[in-house]
């Protein structure tokens, strides 16, 4: 289906780069947030990008004000009724987010197509709660969403043809690399990611090393952006958690258990 309203659901971490995204690509966003406090705080993340790529010179002044004029702030789910898409970027955690569809499904027209950029969760108990199953997909993105080039398209047994090609438009025109990934827990990165996090954490306890040295040996030795731990902050220590908990659930491994210094600094 053509989109040209989309909707965002929670606008922490997530959430305001998936509305920043989509509203530089020309779409106009609703960015729908518990409390005006929040909405404010989504909309200053918004800001302070926009701002420095004007600063940076990699965005004119006018440009930016257009992106941020096509986004709009609410805490009234009823702003969502005319979204053509509408993704979920809430905490990871199920029954709020079948909290939320219930009430949003009876308000946002039937012909649109809803997504979920859960970390981990099935797809289908989202999916199955709504009386669109087949309008129904995932949508991962990846910290910082404004950066990240990966966009996982999750298919699950419910989702029509129509709304996947949706979903793949949609990445397509973000100017993500769009992979397509089975509604299994963690899809492909995380599946991978995961685990890597969790037995950085592991490493530390086990005395192979201290933060730091984890850290840049990880940067320096296979070059990835940010060492483990580093990146467990950046993901955030209570995401990742709640992603352990939810992948250890479905698969009753011990790679993807919080180890206990996880669950105390969480604590
Ligand atoms: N929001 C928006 N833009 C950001 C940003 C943010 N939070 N952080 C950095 N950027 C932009 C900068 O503005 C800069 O843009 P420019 O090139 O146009 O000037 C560009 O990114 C590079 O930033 P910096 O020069 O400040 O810093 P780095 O070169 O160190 O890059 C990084 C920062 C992109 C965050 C890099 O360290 C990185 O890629 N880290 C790994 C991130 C990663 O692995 N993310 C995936 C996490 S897993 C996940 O999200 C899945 C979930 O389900 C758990």
């Amino acid at each position: 289906m053509a989109i040209s309203k989309v909707g965002v659901v929670g606008g922490g971490l997530m959430g305001h780069g998936i509305a920043q995204i989509s509203a530089q690509a020309g779409w106009d966003v609703v960015l729908r947030e518990v409390s005006d406090e929040k909405v404010d705080k989504a909309i200053g993340m918004i800001d302070k990008q926009l701002g420095r790529a004007v600063d940076k010179g990699k965005l004119e002044q006018a440009d930016a004000d257009a992106i941020r004029g096509r986004i709009n702030g609410t805490t009234d789910y009823g702003e969502l009724a005319d979204c053509d898409l509408v993704v979920e970027a809430m905490t990871e955690d199920l029954d709020g987010k079948l909290e939320m569809w219930a009430e949003v499904d009876g308000i946002v027209k039937p012909e649109a197509v809803f997504a979920t950029n859960t970390s981990s969760l099935p797809v289908v108990d989202q999916a199955a709660s709504t009386s669109r199953p087949t309008q129904f997909l995932g949508l991962h993105f990846f910290n910082p969403a404004q950066v990240m080039p990966l966009l996982e398209v999750v298919r699950t047994v419910t989702t029509s043809d129509e709304a996947l090609q949706t979903g793949f438009e949609f990445g397509e025109k973000l100017g993500k690399t769009v992979v397509s990934a089975k509604d299994k827990a963690g899809f492909i990165v995380n599946r991978l990611l995961v685990p890597y996090m969790l037995d950085a954490i592991r490493a530390y306890e086990e005395g192979f090393g201290s933060i730091e040295e984890i850290n840049v040996a990880m940067k320096g030795g296979a070059a990835h952006p940010m060492g483990p731990l580093t990146l467990a902050d950046f993901v955030g220590l209570d995401t990742l958690n709640s992603i352990a908990q939810v992948m250890f659930a479905e698969y009753a491994e011990r790679r993807f258990a919080a180890p206990p210094t996880l669950r105390k600094m969480v604590a």
